[in-house]
């Protein structure tokens, strides 16, 4: 009887959203996979951008459509957290804007500077240098950190200062150590190219070209940058398995017999972890991140960041040590601690910490080996840990293996 009415319901709510879907035309979501090379591919052709290209792909109403968000497996744990704000929802002729605008060196003081510069999808949107490296090849003291899973983190930046992607991307286009630019100028530059113009239009139809409208363009790509599947995430659901089914899979043709739906899953997991090996070091490393390591007391949840900020000490033997979180809060438990960066895909961000100090994860390793370095602020979650060399290698190759594909991103085709 309950079940009966309920599929009724279902029924009711499937037929009234078909409805509104034919009704409602383009205001309806349309559902997207993150990583898809379709979002990111530029629009359709080769060269530089020309006019019909793009009023040829402004015409195209699908490109304006909202889009909801899937991310891909692993990620996809941390669906809840997705921060995309109600006032920039994602639409492919949005994404495909911000696409340009952050690989535009135009948007700097000297036309040789971009976003890419300093997160540059050739070294896991980040850079191997030990801070990032502005115009007139000026530098900072912090390294760049990643542009990638973004849409799972609201603060941005080592010390969390900007509270949205939208608001950071203004920061660096106007700091003079990075691209050096003022807001008006970055504004009155891109009002002069026409491709531009005609895509503001289009995007932005009540405000046009502005700081914020620009930020907006490049937040909304930036949402689409997200780690693909790593081979860590094929075996979690294999380990999980393994351990919810320990008894039965002792004996697997008796298994196999009395539950066979069951067994398919085994053996689909099974199929997906070969098809994306893992180590058996690896699989060790993984138990020590969770367990013995006490990495998860910070790297937690689907992107392995709890997002608050922790001291470990980093650069707090420096004669005047960067604070930090301190001095965007003041209080005294803030000093020396920054942001909990992302596990995945650190294999590819060298070098580490956010003064780049620590070059290799080998070396991230034996720093928390020690328990970090000894200040007034540490964090009591940083002990020593008596790991045993081979247990070092082991976390390291867990890293590694939390490496997935990023989507295929077009970086050039400029207006
Ligand atoms: C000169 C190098 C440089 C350029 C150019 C640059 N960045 Fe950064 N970016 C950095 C550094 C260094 C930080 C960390 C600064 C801090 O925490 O104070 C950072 C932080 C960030 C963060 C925060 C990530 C996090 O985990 O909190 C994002 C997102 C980002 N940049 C995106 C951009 C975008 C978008 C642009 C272009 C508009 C850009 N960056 C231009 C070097 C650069
Ligand atoms: C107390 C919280 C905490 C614990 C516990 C912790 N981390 Fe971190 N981790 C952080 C913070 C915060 C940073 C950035 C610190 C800084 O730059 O000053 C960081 C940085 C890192 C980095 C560098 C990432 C980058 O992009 O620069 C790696 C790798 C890392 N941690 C791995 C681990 C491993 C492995 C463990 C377990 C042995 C662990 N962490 C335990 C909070 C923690």
């Amino acid at each position: 009887m309950i079940l009966r009415s309920c599929a009724a319901t279902i029924g009711l709510v499937l037929v009234a959203a078909l409805a509104s879907g034919a009704r409602g035309g383009d205001s309806e979501p349309q559902k997207v996979l993150l990583g898809s090379p379709d979002l990111t591919a530029g629009i359709p052709g080769e060269g530089p951008l020309t006019k019909a290209q793009i009023a040829k792909w402004l015409a195209n109403p699908a490109n304006h459509q909202p889009l909801a968000v899937e991310l891909p497996t692993g990620l996809a744990l941390g669906a809840t957290g997705i921060q995309i704000p109600a006032d920039n929802p994602l639409t492919r002729a949005k994404i495909e804007l911000g696409r340009q605008l952050y690989f535009d060196p135009r948007l700097s003081a000297d036309g040789t500077v971009s976003c890419a510069s300093c997160h540059h999808p050739d070294e896991g949107y980040a850079r191997n240098t030990t801070f990032g490296v502005g115009i007139g090849e000026q530098t900072g003291n912090r390294n760049s950190p990643t542009s990638y899973n973004r849409i799972l983190s609201s603060a941005q930046f080592w010390d969390g200062r900007a509270a949205s992607l939208e608001e950071q991307a203004k920061g660096p286009i106007a700091n003079p150590i990075e691209m050096g630019n003022t807001h008006d100028v970055c504004v009155k530059t891109v009002q002069e190219i026409a491709g531009y113009r005609q895509q503001f239009e289009a995007v932005f139809p009540d405000v046009g070209i502005n700081i914020d409208t620009i930020a907006k363009a490049i937040a909304a790509f930036e949402r689409t940058l997200v780690t693909g599947a790593s081979p860590a995430d094929y075996y979690e659901p294999l380990l999980a398995f393994e351990k919810a089914f320990a008894q039965d899979l002792e004996d697997l043709e008796a298994f196999k017999e009395e539950n066979p739906g069951a067994f398919a899953r085994y053996e689909k997991f099974k199929a997906e972890s070969a098809a994306h090996p893992i180590s058996e070091s690896a699989r060790r490393g993984r138990d020590l991140f969770f367990g013995k390591a006490n990495c998860t007391a910070c790297h937690v949840g689907a992107n392995f960041t709890d997002e608050k900020y922790h001291n470990l000490g980093v650069g707090m033997d420096k004669p005047d040590p960067d604070l930090g979180r301190f001095v965007v809060t003041k209080k005294e438990e803030d000093r020396g601690a920054f942001k909990t960066p992302t596990i995945r895909n650190v294999a590819l961000t060298a070098p580490y910490m956010h003064d780049g100090s620590q070059k290799t994860l080998d070396e991230v390793v034996e720093w928390y080996d020690r328990g970090g370095h000894p200040n007034p602020h540490l964090s009591d979650k940083m002990k020593k840990l008596g790991l045993t060399p081979q247990e070092k290698k082991d976390l390291v190759e867990y890293m590694q293996a939390l490496t997935g594909p990023f989507p295929e991103v077009r970086t050039d085709r400029l207006p």
